[in-house]
């Protein structure tokens, strides 16, 4: 079957810095995949260009197959691929179901989703804690059954129970909606604990792929990527993962983007 979402061969840079390099990653309907790695690694980076925002300098961004340059993020959102950026970009002036009711695509009820919302209905979002924030977030996205959703920073500042039930909800979305799920998250261990596929993107490159349970079987080299110690110790890497070292373009090899338009970041 033809992947929901393909990435290959992505070159995306800001100006004269490059920030990804041969990036190649798929997502399947109802498949969780995660990208991991440090910060500044180009996972916020990866998901803008997935939706849009920015432009590749090279590669391509494939919906089912079919190559999406010069497709809008707008365009992008209406075929059914969602966003939610690491500020969750709630309004923070409205209530929860005002955040909910402004939804122009719903297919589901967010209340039926996170039942927990049903006694916020009337609180404005800039009230909410964290987790209760994240989860309006993921309930207006999930309400549109989207075909695709991109998640970065999901667990940012939240106590454990409350990313436990996030990611349930999110696992839950690949299993009864189809939906392919593509999440940045910081907590490897929690995410690999529902995630089918992972990848390590350390400065721009993908370095490290595989299954979850690969990955949580080499949770020391994992980690140890995120210290920037894999390029010291290249041995460490257990054969279970495949590393994907790459023959790399230099900087200002290609022309340069339109300026991008950044979403609030
Ligand atoms: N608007 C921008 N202009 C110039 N450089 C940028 C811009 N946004 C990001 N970068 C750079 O691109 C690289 C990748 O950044 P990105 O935000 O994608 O990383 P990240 O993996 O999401 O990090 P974090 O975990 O901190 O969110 C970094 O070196 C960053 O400084
Ligand atoms: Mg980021």
């Amino acid at each position: 079957m033809t992947d929901l979402l393909s990435v290959t061969d992505l070159a995306v840079g800001y100006g004269e810095t490059m920030a990804l390099f041969d990036v190649e990653f798929s997502v399947g309907a109802g498949e969780v995949v995660t990208l991991l790695g440090p910060n500044g690694a180009g996972k916020t980076t990866t998901l803008l260009t997935v939706m849009g925002f920015l432009e590749p300098r090279r590669g391509s961004v494939r919906a089912e197959g079919r190559d999406l340059k010069g497709v809008s993020p707008h365009r992008r959102a209406r075929d059914g691929w969602t966003y939610v950026p690491d500020d969750r970009a709630l309004l923070a002036n409205l209530t929860v179901a005002e955040n909910l009711s402004i939804v122009r695509n719903a297919k589901a009820d967010p209340f039926e989703l996170f039942p927990e919302l049903e006694a916020l209905r009337g609180r404005r979002a800039g009230l909410l804690s964290g987790g209760e924030q994240q989860m309006l977030a993921l309930a207006r996205a999930l309400c549109t059954r989207p075909k695709l959703l991109l998640v970065d920073e999901l667990s940012l500042g939240l106590a454990p129970l409350v990313v436990g039930r996030l990611l349930t909800a999110l696992r839950e979305a690949a299993d009864t909606l189809g939906s392919g799920v593509l999440l940045v998250e910081q907590q490897v261990e929690r995410v690999l604990e529902v995630a089918d596929l992972g990848h390590v993107l350390v400065r721009g490159r993908i370095e490290m792929s595989g299954s979850a349970a690969e990955l949580r079987a080499n949770r020391s080299v994992v980690e140890a990527s995120y210290l920037g110690e894999r390029a010291a110790d290249p041995e460490a890497t257990a054969p279970a993962v495949e590393p994907r070292p790459g023959a790399l373009p230099g900087v200002g090899d290609h022309a340069q983007p339109e300026t991008p338009q950044l979403p609030n970041r």
